[in-house]
């Protein structure tokens, strides 16, 4: 079935608000466990309110355009993030495990942004790209952070997790 360009930006719009709904979850789960990696957990809370903020400018979007955002995939999306994160809890490597997957979801975001600018170009909807080129900025700044801390956090789990008495995983 075609789409035209328009509905498909549309659609494009609400699966980026399900993603990211998926990463205030993911966000805000990791935030709350870590506990010996004050500085990973500051930059995660920072990024939670861009993350919250982001979700408000696409749905300002979605309804300028006609839409409305879906609940369902918003829940999913969700979801999955509580299910990886049960999941990454499990593990003794906590922190390097969510800090791999967190790098890994920026860059995710990055191409959902990029793909939703370059439709907006196409369709002549310059608020649309603008909204999405100001939060692309902010995902491209918490990937180049993560890509920038990610050893010293491995260095820092390592050390902690040789050391007799002291919890490595978060
Ligand atoms: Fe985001």
């Amino acid at each position: 079935m075609t789409k035209t360009n328009q509905e498909r930006l549309l659609e494009w719009l609400s699966d980026a608000h399900a993603m990211e709904s998926e990463a205030e979850t993911m966000l805000k789960g990791q935030a709350a466990r870590l506990e010996h990696y004050p500085q990973l957990q500051q930059r995660i809370q920072q990024h939670v309110e861009e993350t919250r903020e982001q979700a408000r400018l696409l749905e300002q979007r979605i309804e300028a355009l006609g839409g409305s955002r879906s609940t369902i995939k918003d829940a999913l999306g969700s979801m999955a993030a509580s299910l990886h994160a049960a999941g990454n809890a499990m593990m003794s490597d906590e922190v390097v495990k969510g800090s791999g997957m967190s790098y890994a979801f920026e860059h995710l975001e990055i191409a959902t942004y990029r793909a939703i600018i370059a439709a907006a170009r196409k369709v002549g909807d310059a608020e649309t790209e603008a909204v999405c080129r100001r939060i692309l900025a902010q995902e491209e700044a918490m990937a180049d952070w993560l890509a920038g801390h990610l050893d010293q956090v491995v260095l820092d789990y390592l050390a902690r997790d040789e050391t007799e008495g002291q919890t490595a995983k978060r």
